[in-house]
Formats: structure tokens, sequence, C-alpha cells
């Protein structure tokens, strides 16, 4: 493992919590990710479930937590079932865990192989009444391929018509929602990698330098630091900033123009998520400072803004508004614009077109409670942006914040945010 061994206590904590959610006489499934078919004979590097992580700490394709909290016998109440190891699966995919192992990672007592799985599943689905099944309900996600949990659902659903059926997804979006301080901390661990990465960037940003050597120095330090990147970064000097999810990342960087780093580290399935907006040659034009700043005092604004109690959506309103009085101040918007414009299409989103923010977490847009307000506990990033296609500008800027009754704590308070401070640490 890259990462240092987490304090089971987290996982036995997180069970803890979901059992006191599920009904009386309930059982609960949650199952590992499809190790993905590329082309040929080649696989996807396997993305770890994070709803199986947050429960277990176990990444293992194959993987299956069940759940039955009141069962009659002890035995029966958590059980982790992995793929049994062999020979020949040692021999080309090396190291499979062993029963002890996965019970010292997870906490979980009993660790039975898959194979012995079918049988003691249909005599607990005869003692259970109500069955929690899981599903990706992200509000935004695309799913066009079959998961392996999906294939569990069906099945179960097929071969056990007429138990109760629960869905676990707003229960763990619940939970997971919630940071425990030992997330918080593996979070932290995120942003310091994320941290070095940028400072290193910061030291061989030049004109000249193409967009990928810059991906490059924030690759060595998130591996050597036992990290990976958290999504793919976005490296976008010039009006490629202007491209919100660019990831081309091959454009040379010249004098004159920003460069948009939106970068982050992941660290035991924990993530990052940050965003700096740099200039090539190590300084601001004064034109550039003033989007800046504006982006900044928008960033400083709304994240002090994000207090528990508040809906999402009224935060992101009072984001919009800051956002557009900026833009007013910059000239590039006029009060009339604002008086005639479409209230469903207003016009600061000419500038700024996408959310101020989200829950950060085992997902980079993580779960939450699909309605409900923002509470204590919650990570959100804050991601105010400008961007000026007619100037070949695009200027975000991206902190982490941990969410707390009497003021929110910045995760990435060490990362030179200021102009002055980018400038500085350009030329060191
Ligand atoms: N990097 C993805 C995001 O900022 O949401
Ligand atoms: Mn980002
Ligand atoms: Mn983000």
């Amino acid at each position: 493992m890259r990462y240092a061994p987490i304090d089971p206590e987290l996982f036995t904590g997180n069970r803890d919590r979901l059992k006191r959610l599920l009904l009386p006489n309930s059982l609960a499934v949650v199952n590992a990710n499809d190790v993905l078919p590329a082309n040929a004979d080649a696989v996807l590097p396997l993305k770890p479930n994070p709803d199986l992580f947050y429960l277990t700490g176990i990444e293992q394709e194959e993987s299956m937590l069940l759940l039955f909290p009141d069962a009659a016998d002890e035995k029966h109440r958590e059980i982790l079932f992995l793929r049994q190891p062999d020979p020949r699966l040692e021999t080309w995919e090396g190291h499979k865990l062993t029963q002890a192992e996965a019970r010292k990672i997870s906490g979980v007592a009993r660790v039975e192989w898959l194979a012995d799985f079918p049988a003691l599943f249909h005599r607990l689905m005869c003692e259970c009444d109500h069955v929690y099944l899981n599903a990706n309900e992200h509000a935004r996600a695309h799913i066009i391929v079959e998961t392996r949990e999906a294939r569990f659902v069906k099945e179960t659903r097929r071969k056990y018509p007429l138990h109760d059926y629960q869905r676990l997804a707003p229960l763990l979006h619940r939970l997971r929602a919630v940071k425990s301080d030992t997330e918080v901390a593996l979070i932290r661990k995120a942003c310091a990698i994320t941290e070095a990465g940028f400072r290193r960037a910061c030291q061989i940003v030049k004109p000249g330098r193409n967009e990928m050597e810059v991906e490059a120095e924030f690759a060595r330090e998130f591996i050597r630091r036992g990290g990976g990147f958290a999504y793919a970064p976005i490296i976008a000097a010039g009006s490629n900033a202007c491209a919100l999810h660019y990831q081309q990342n091959d454009q040379p960087c010249r004098s004159g123009q920003l460069l948009l780093l939106d970068v982050g580290a992941s660290y035991a399935n924990y993530n990052a998520d940050m965003t700096r907006t740099i200039p090539v040659n190590g300084r601001f034009t004064r034109r550039q400072k003033k989007v800046y700043n504006a982006v900044l005092r928008v960033l400083r604004a709304v994240s002090a803004a994000a207090t528990p109690g508040k809906l999402p959506r009224d935060w992101q309103k009072e984001a919009d508004a800051l956002v557009e009085q900026e833009l007013v101040d910059l000239g590039l918007l006029k009060q009339s614009d604002i008086r005639r414009q479409n209230p469903d299409k207003p016009a600061f989103r000419k500038y700024f077109m996408h959310g101020i923010g989200h829950p950060l977490g085992l997902d980079v847009h993580d779960l939450a409670p699909a309605a409900g307000p923002i509470q204590a506990g919650w990570v959100l990033t804050v991601e105010p942006g400008i961007y000026i296609r007619e100037e070949g500008l695009g200027i975000r800027l991206e902190n982490n914040f941990l969410i707390q009754n009497g003021g929110n704590v910045d995760l990435m308070a060490g990362i030179p945010i200021e102009a002055d401070a980018i400038e500085d640490l350009m030329h060191r």
C-alpha cells in the first residue's frame, strides 16, 4: 500500500453508524467495483468502490461486505467476502489479501472466501425482512455500463422477488457527507501532497514550457509522496483555461499568458481539489491582477459564507451575486445588461458558468444528501472563476474548506494564493 495503515476504528465506526440507520431485521450488501476492460486484453487500473472503502478500508476487486446487525447468530452480523488467493493468481497479479490481513484492515471479525457467499447469503435472506442494496445515485452520474453492484441487485431481486428492498445510497450520502477527524486528516494529507506539487510546478513554469511538462512535475511529486492524481489534471495556458474541462495539456505556455492549474492529489482514496492561476513569465499584468483579485475576493467571501444551516442553492446565489458585482466593477457587465437579462440566463453566466463548489471526500464530487442544508463536518470546495474568452484569459481559484460552527477551516491555507505570494514563489 502506498499509504500508512488507517486505524480500523474509522471503518468500524462507519459501519456502526450505518447499522443504526437500517430498519429492524435488515440485511445490507455492498460490492467492490469491477476491473473495467480496456482494449484487447488490457484492463483499466481498479478504481476502489468508495462505499466499500468507507465501510471496510478494502480496495480489492470482487470483495463484498454483508451486514445483518439483528441476525440471531452473532457470527452473521458482519461478514466480509474476498476472492481466495491461489498460486496462479499470485503468479500473475501478485499478492491478494489473506483473511487475517483483511480482518486487520477492516476490523470485520469474520472474513470468508467468495465461494461461500451464495449458501450463506441464501440462509440469511431467509432470516431477514428488509434488504438494503446499493447504487450510484450521484445526481449527475451518467452510467451506461452495468456495474458489479447493478448485476448483484438484478440477480438478487430476481431470486428473491418478495423481499422488501431498500436503497442504501441515501443513507451513505448522509453519512459520507460528514467527515470524521480521521477523514479530515487524510484529506489534509492529500492537500499537503497537492501543495508539494504546486510549489514544484511553480519552479519550472516559464515561457516556452509545455503544459505537459508542468503535469509531469505534479505527477513526480504526487507519486513519490504516496499519492496520485485525484482527477485528470487541467493544465491550461491562456484561452485554454476558458474550456472548463480542458485536459489536453499539450500546448506551449507563452509569456504574458496565465496558466490555470486545476490539479489535486489523492491519498488513501481521499481527495484534494485545488486550482491556482499563475503568470507564465512570473508577473501578472495590471489587468490580470485586477481580475485575479476579483476572483480571490469572491473566494474569501464565499468560503466564509458557507455556514452550517444554509442551503447549498442559497450559497450559490450569494456567490453569483458577488461575481456579478465584480464583473460590473471590471467593466465586463453593465447595470443595463443585468436589468435586461433573462432571469433563467443571467448575464454573469457569460463569464462564470459553473457551480461555486461541491462536497469533497472519497469522491472528488462527493456525496451529500439530495436536499437539506450545509452541515458542520462537510468538506466543501470553493472555486469561483472569471473566464474572458475575448481576452484569452481564464482565472479560477479553488481551496478546500472544513465547514465548522464558528468559522470554516481552510485546508489549503498553506498553499500560496495572494497574487504577490505567487509572484514571489515563481521568482524564488
Ligand atoms: N477539478 C474538478 C472540479 O474542480 O470540480
Ligand atoms: Mn478543481
Ligand atoms: Mn472542484
